[in-house]
């Protein structure tokens, strides 16, 4: 890991196995040089071009760290901006660097207007993984307008066309992968939601013929919870470019003279294959950006009352379900939706945030007590940026949710959204919260959120086009404040399920819930399409009664698809029989035994539910000694399939024990990954989790 400056025109970040380089002509233009595999650093240099002719522009040409609008430059650029004398093009030109270690910043200002933009960049040690924002500072007295604040530009290296990966989603299917090949003109992938939706994802993988193990990989991934967007374009002369940032849809910004502004961060990377992408991403996220709390440590079993009781709850109910849990081996008991206020079903009482005396009429302690003297920790469910119109909070408090005067509010389940960027909003959510907190033995929150926003107007703020940053950065700060004063407490990101699990969330709150949509089939690929950007252990995976909507899949099915996450349980405990709760305690005591591989091991996806019929996922301890596999299959076809299973990210030359069907192997890392064990994947319900352990 290294930060090298040629001649101080050339920036070479030098990450575990790649550069990323970037250089200053002798006019103080931005280039992008080189992302991709290490050459001799003195080889790059800066290609100049002049305009081949009146219709073809350098600008257009260039390659760029940072593109404003404005002189012959015609395609998208990352920054908009009009300066009080309605002046709307930035011309830039390079006044300085500065460096450490591991990070670098390259400033530049407009070549008239008292404007300076900083270009950030990170790298991390033994990762390929690198940091970057940008700052906008407003050094003069004058307004500068901003219609459009990207956070990275990135230009890739090969003119063939890209495919594109992102995510085309939906509530109860989200993460579900799409593919696009770019040959011409632009990809977007952005929300106008308010916030990071379940549709695409704010990032974006692009690559040539890769697989899991080969091929050039190219990704970076907004950690921003807000409107956000990904435009993706090739050009005629084959360059292919990604701008990712602040949605520019509905948005604007002004800084004042003096006034200055960071953008979210983007975490950028390139490497040979999928499956690389995501361990380096995951050990990253582990390594630098989950919150600290956490982020060491193993995540607990939960359960959660949301599918067995639904908003009926009460506190003899849940004490019987904790009970059950407890016997099961769950650590953490999470009550869900429907302790507070009026709540009876999700037409009243979000806002409310005190406890329902007919549903806890001795308070609810009783019920964490309970659930404490059997031996776990109480967790619990709250939905704080919104209100039901019939809520003591709306009728106390009307215009703290947005709205515009002279139009109705629209309500999405029976709901508005609070307005968070006023003071007066942030500070009673903080207080409710804390005194949450502060009165009961709660050491979990599930911070859920369930419909975008509408009717956007926040007549409190100057500008209301930065509503939704505005609002992303108070529930960060609220987030952050409350794991401040209560360090002992995790917070788990909940939105309509995987609706807010950006690398920006995932930077505040510990977990995330992955999806609503807990069948076991489905689940396959949802779980893929989270993990391939986002830590495992954020995944909150739970086994619920869902037994197969389209296919049956058993308990132990069930598990084993969950097993591959943060396991939670999430059935009505009631309803089992004493062999299924057997079954459960069997499997929570199988997961506790690997779990650790799981929540902080590398992932290597080697045969893929949705292209093979079979799904094998394994992962595997840093130093290689410990591993477990996921071997399933719901339904194939042909009489299929015996075949070689084949291992992955063992140590050739080490010797490794597994024990599958009864039957105990001993076989070299190279055996196993090159030979593989023969076995008979036939039919519906196929769940194996094997444990390959080094011998010593
Ligand atoms: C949506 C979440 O995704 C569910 O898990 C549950 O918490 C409900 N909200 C409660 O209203």
């Amino acid at each position: 890991m290294n930060i090298i400056k040629r001649d101080n025109n050339i920036f070479i970040l030098e990450t575990e196995n790649t550069h990323y380089v970037i250089g200053i002509d002798k006019t103080g233009y931005n280039h992008h040089i080189h992302w991709g595999k290490k050459c001799n650093p003195d080889d790059y240099y800066i290609n100049t071009v002049g305009d081949e002719n009146s219709n073809n522009t350098m600008l257009d040409e260039y390659k760029q760290e940072i593109t404003p609008y404005g002189q012959t430059m015609y395609r998208d650029c990352d920054i908009k901006a009009e300066f009080e004398d309605k002046c709307r093009e930035i011309n830039l030109k390079y006044i300085g660097s500065s460096s450490t270690d591991d990070t670098l910043s390259i400033t530049f200002s407009d070549k008239y207007y008292s404007l300076e933009i900083t270009l950030h960049y990170q790298i991390f040690d033994g990762l390929d993984i690198i940091k970057r924002y940008t700052t906008l500072r407003n050094t003069g007295t004058g307004r500068i307008d901003f219609e459009k604040i990207s956070s990275a530009q990135f230009s890739l290296p090969s003119v063939k066309p890209y495919t594109f990966r992102n995510t085309n989603g939906a509530w109860g299917g989200e993460f579900i992968e799409t593919n696009t090949v770019l040959d011409g003109g632009y990809a977007v992938f952005e929300t106008r939601k308010g916030a990071s939706n379940h549709n695409n994802s704010p990032y974006f993988i692009a690559y040539h013929n890769a697989d899991e193990n080969s091929g050039d990989v190219y990704f970076a991934s907004l950690a921003y919870s807000g409107n956000f967007k990904v435009s993706c374009s090739r050009d005629l002369y084959g360059i292919s470019r990604v701008i990712l940032g602040m949605n520019d849809f509905d948005f604007s910004h002004t800084l004042n003279g003096g006034e200055s502004f960071d953008t979210p961060p983007v975490y950028c990377g390139h490497t040979q294959g999928f499956g690389d992408m995501t361990r380096q991403m995951n050990r990253f996220c582990v390594q630098h950006l989950l919150p600290k709390q956490f982020n060491q440590e193993t995540l607990p079993v939960l359960y959660n009352s949301w599918e067995a009781t639904g908003f009926a709850v009460n506190a003899k109910q849940q004490i019987e379900l904790a009970k059950l849990a407890a016997k099961m081996g769950v650590e953490l008991f999470v009550m869900d939706d429907g302790w507070f206020g009026q709540r009876r079903d999700d037409h009243a009482g979000l806002g409310d945030w005190y406890v329902n005396e007919e549903k806890f009429p001795n308070g609810l302690d009783e019920l964490i007590n309970a659930v404490n003297e059997l031996g776990m920790d109480f967790g619990i469910w709250v939905e704080p940026e919104m209100v039901n119109a019939d809520s003591d909070l709306f009728r106390k408090h009307p215009e703290w949710s947005y709205h515009y005067p002279h139009r109705e509010a629209c309500e999405l389940r029976n709901q508005l959204v609070l307005n968070m960027t006023r003071e007066d909003v942030q500070d009673y959510i903080f207080k409710t919260l804390d005194e949450l907190l502060s009165n009961h033995n709660i050491k979990y929150i599930k911070w859920d959120m369930n419909r975008p926003f509408s009717e956007t107007g926040a007549e409190n703020l100057q500008n209301p086009k930065m509503y939704s940053y505005l609002h992303t950065m108070a529930v960060y700060n609220i987030v952050d404040r409350l794991k401040e004063k209560h360090p002992d407490v995790a917070i788990e990101s909940c939105a309509s399920g995987g609706g807010r699990c950006d690398l920006g969330a995932l930077s505040h709150y510990d977990q995330a819930w992955t999806s609503d949509n807990t069948d076991g089939i489905d689940r396959m690929t949802i779980q893929k399409g989270y993990s391939l950007l986002r830590p495992a252990k954020t995944m909150r995976a739970w086994v619920t009664d869902i037994e197969g909507i389209n296919k049956p899949c058993s308990l132990d099915f069930r598990f084993a698809v969950s097993m591959q996450g943060s396991l939670g349980i999430g059935g009505d405990l009631t309803k089992y029989s004493d062999e299924d709760l057997e079954i459960c305690r069997k499997n929570i005591a199988f997961y506790k035994t690997f779990r650790d591989i799981v929540q902080f091991g590398d992932l290597y996806r080697i045969l893929d539910i949705e292209k093979d019929e079979v799904l094998l996922n394994q992962y595997v301890t840093a130093d290689k000694s410990k591993s477990v596999a996921f071997l399933l299959a719901n339904g194939t076809r042909f009489y299929k399939k015996r075949m070689p299973v084949r291992f992955d990210g063992l140590d050739n030359c080490r010797n490794y024990r597994l024990t599958i069907d009864g039957k105990t192997y001993e076989k070299s890392g190279a055996y196993l990954m090159n030979c593989g064990i023969i076995l008979q994947i036939r039919g519906v319900d196929y769940n194996r989790v094997i444990i390959i352990e080094e011998i010593e």
